[in-house]
């Protein structure tokens, strides 16, 4: 693979990968860019971007070639052709649009059998923000491939975590953290609900939350070391006063006559949790609830 240019490619520019490419020229890169329907890649040109012809054009002017699409099948649709796979030969992929672990473990093996490297990215930002210190982005893939593209993942953020050598660590990680958010969401959500019954104000409701979220974050790392390492032994939080928590939420949400699905869902999953004896052990032994089918 060719590293001793200043080279990159970005193909697909919706609203995170016209963000990536306008990154990497303001940090002096040579960006040619391409994308399925035209007109996208026009202000990027005014800024020093070129625009390549088609996307044989695009893959053959860098050595790195950052992809950020809508999926992998959309990936796939622009790269898998015989004219585009045969230019593939010692170029490094470098794949941002969001895939399953298995579609990148497919990837991988379909780069390496074209000749080429891969790294698979998931980003944790939203367009505006990107290119920050602490922008998250999270990796794997071959370590020596990742210290390839090291400098390039820096432009589109500084919080790289890398995963390591399994190419579904990154997809994985990436699912897991948006089981996190879309979780919380709901609870967040309902919790606007419980606000709005009682005619108290949403606004503040959700600038008290920003405020103990990051608190929230360190409870919740606390809990995932107890969960690694298996000991459930009682330390922050026992599992019965979530029994009693989630309870009463649903208990509040009958009474209020507002929507009770979730503090119902949440309440039986405790509940399960207490019969089955680990109410008095840290509420991280929740997970062996979540372990049964
Ligand atoms: N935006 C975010 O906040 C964010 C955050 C984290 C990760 N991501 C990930 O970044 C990726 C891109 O997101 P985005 O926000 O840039 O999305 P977007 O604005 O909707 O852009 C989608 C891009 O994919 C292209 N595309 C879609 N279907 C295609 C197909 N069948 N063949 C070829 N190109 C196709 C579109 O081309 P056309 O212009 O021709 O339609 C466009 O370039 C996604 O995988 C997303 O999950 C986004």
């Amino acid at each position: 693979m060719k590293t001793n240019n200043n080279k990159v490619s970005v193909i697909g520019l919706g609203s995170m990968g016209t963000t990536l490419a306008r990154l990497l020229l303001q940090k002096g890169y040579e960006v040619t860019v391409w994308n399925r329907s035209s007109g996208k890649a026009d202000d990027l040109v005014k800024e020093g971007a070129i625009m390549a012809k088609d996307i044989t054009e695009a893959i053959a002017a860098s050595p790195v070639i950052v992809i950020c699409v809508y999926n992998h099948q959309a990936s796939q649709s622009i790269l898998d052709s015989p004219e585009v796979s045969a230019l593939l030969h010692q170029k490094l992929l470098v794949q941002l649009s969001t895939i399953s672990p298995k579609e990148a473990v497919e990837a991988e093996l379909w780069a390496s059998e074209h000749g080429a490297s891969y790294i698979n990215g998931g980003i944790q930002a939203a367009p505006t923000q990107m290119g920050q210190p602490d922008t998250p982005i999270l990796i794997s893939g071959k370590e020596a491939t990742y210290r390839i593209a090291e400098p390039i993942l820096k432009v589109f953020g500084g919080a790289i975590s890398y995963l390591g050598e399994k190419i579904a660590a990154s997809p994985t990680v990436d699912l897991a953290t948006l089981s996190y958010i879309y979780g919380a969401s709901i609870g967040f959500f309902h919790g606007a609900r419980i606000i709005e019954s009682q005619g108290l104000s949403v606004a503040e409701y959700a600038r008290i939350i920003a405020g103990i979220s990051p608190s929230f974050g360190e409870f919740l790392k606390h809990e995932g070391n107890m969960v690694h390492t298996e000991n459930y032994a009682i330390t922050e939080s026992p599992l019965r006063i979530s029994v009693a928590a989630t309870a009463r939420l649903e208990q509040t949400a009958i009474e209020a006559g507002i929507n009770a699905r979730f503090p119902s869902f949440a309440a039986a999953l405790f509940k399960k949790a207490d019969l089955a004896g680990y109410g008095d052990q840290e509420v991280a032994a929740l997970i062996k609830v979540l372990r049964e089918q």
